[in-house]
């Protein structure tokens, strides 16, 4: 194997970080294997795994199937792990040198619903390529940004034989319904699952070309809110004035949510979140984020959120409670004088350090409680959970990320934060006590859960050069 020379690479993290090439037999297995690769995502892409929906059991069934399959072909050991839901696809390789690190690698197999598909253009499961962006449901989120992995440890197992370092592949099939039976998982297999480092991609990059590090996550604590009034349905005009309509109450109990100033008002609501204090604050100022670019990727006429706090501070270092959807009466065409029986939200609240998503469902059932109008019964729900995470970037794991990152992109990475919420990270630090890497290929715009998903072409092959640089970088650090 041919490698840059030590000096070329100057300081352990250097300011020319880019002057240090791929690795030459990697760079000639990714040149020369680059169309296969991307037909073998576009099989991934065509399986609609789709978790919440049980009529795609069968096709989530499938996609598990594949992936392992995928893991057996490029030399890992592959085995499907069934749960109460959908199953875990576990690929192990364990015949690096005596001493070397473990890496587990975790994603997801499972994508989001593709409705509404008349919004599409073109069909969610059949691939697309316009403009360098590959179009398809679970194109980066996460099919893509787990399938590159793959494809990286395939660079080393096929052009060496060996890699240099033991790893783990940890896939899901539920993720994007709240990861139910995973941490039962991770626990029941923590001697199994024992590693040095866990690597998971399936964010995004601040922006194209600037390669990032994730350093934070929101958590997540979303509940359900049915709001039940009359027996039934009744006439608006016989009953109306006489007794509360179900919309109008959950519209009261929605209003009270915040204040004029996009604060929550839920009392008790920002007890636990921590000050991230000005260092945090300086640090996020120097990103290159402009309000008025964000504005427009959001097609919203204007920017608003909590008083006193920058974009990505509201984004990244505060906690939010949203509404995610409403139902009641009738929708349809024209007009109809009906005073609905009852009404639902589903309401989710995104989380920071150190709010837990059980206090604050304690805290979101008292206030429904307190406000809710008479003449109805409310009830809340919790759907499911998922703690905030953040971490000091630091250590022989970062540094050896940053090298590899900025080999692939020829940039130095960036520290940013991120809004959503992968709740596992917080389960593998607690449970495999290990570091969690949080290396995303995804790019603002992506629309990720939402109709024209895709994942830059570019990023898909850069991606997998970086991982397969990473590989190196952890045999030195
Ligand atoms: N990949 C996302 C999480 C994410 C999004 C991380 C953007 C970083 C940037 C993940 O698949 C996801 O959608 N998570 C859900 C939470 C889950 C409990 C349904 C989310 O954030 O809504
Ligand atoms: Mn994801
Ligand atoms: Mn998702």
């Amino acid at each position: 194997m041919e490698r840059a020379p030590r000096e070329l690479r100057g300081p352990a993290v250097g300011f020319r970080l880019f002057d240090m090439p791929l690795a030459t037999d990697l760079q000639a297995f990714f040149d020369k294997h680059q169309s296969r690769t991307r037909d073998e995502l576009f099989d991934f892409l065509r399986i609609p795994s789709v978790s919440a929906r049980s009529e795609h059991n069968l096709d989530t069934a499938r996609a598990a199937d594949w992936l392992a399959d995928s893991l057996r072909k490029v030399g890992l050991k592959a085995s499907i792990h069934p749960t109460k839901g959908h199953p875990i696809v576990l690929g192990e390789w364990r015949d690096a040198k005596p001493g070397a690190q473990t890496v587990l690698v975790y994603g997801h197999y499972d994508v989001q619903p593709a409705e509404p598909l008349e919004l599409w253009d073109s069909l969610p499961f059949e691939p697309a390529v316009r403009d360098g962006k590959i179009f398809a449901r679970g194109s980066v989120d996460d099919k893509g940004q787990l399938y590159l992995h793959v494809k990286a440890l395939e660079a080393h197992l096929s052009s060496r034989g060996s890699l240099p370092v033991n790893v783990i592949v940890l896939a899901e099939g539920e993720e994007e319904v709240g990861s139910e039976n995973l941490a039962e998982f991770i626990e029941a297999n923590k001697d199994l699952l024992r590693c040095d480092a866990v690597i998971i991609s399936d964010s995004a990059m601040f922006a194209p070309g600037l390669p990032s590090i994730l350093s934070s996550l929101r958590g997540l604590a979303y509940f359900q809110i049915d709001v039940q009034g009359p027996a039934s349905d009744l006439h608006s005009g016989m009953y109306g004035g006489g007794v509360m309509n179900p919309a109008m109450a959950l519209g009261r109990i929605l209003a009270t949510m915040h204040d004029a100033e996009g604060r929550v008002a839920i009392p008790g609501f920002y007890d636990a979140v921590l000050d991230w204090g000005e260092k945090a604050r300086q640090d996020i100022k120097t990103l290159p984020f402009d309000n008025d670019h964000f504005c427009a990727e959001t097609g919203s006429p204007e920017l608003f959120g909590e008083a006193g706090y920058s974009t990505l501070e509201r984004l990244w270092m505060r906690p939010t409670c949203e509404v995610n959807g409403l139902l009641s009466g009738y929708t349809g065409e024209g007009a109809k004088t009906v005073l609905p029986a009852k009404a639902m939200a589903k309401v989710s609240c995104r989380l920071v350090p150190n709010q837990t998503p059980e206090e604050i469902e304690r805290l979101m059932r008292a206030h429904v409680a307190r406000v809710t109008p008479k003449g109805v019964t409310a009830t809340v729900t919790p759907l499911h959970g998922g703690r905030p995470w953040r971490a000091e970037i630091g250590g022989p794991l970062f540094d050896a990320a940053r090298r590899a990152l900025a080999t692939a992109f020829e940039r130095e990475p960036v520290i940013t934060g991120e809004g959503g919420s992968i709740p596992v990270v917080g389960d593998f630090q607690r449970i495999l006590n290990a570091p969690v890497l949080l290396v995303g290929f995804g790019l603002p715009g992506e629309n990720a859960h939402a109709p024209n998903e895709w994942m830059s072409e570019d990023n898909y092959f850069k991606g997998m050069a970086a991982m397969a640089a990473l590989w190196d970088e952890l045999t030195t650090a």
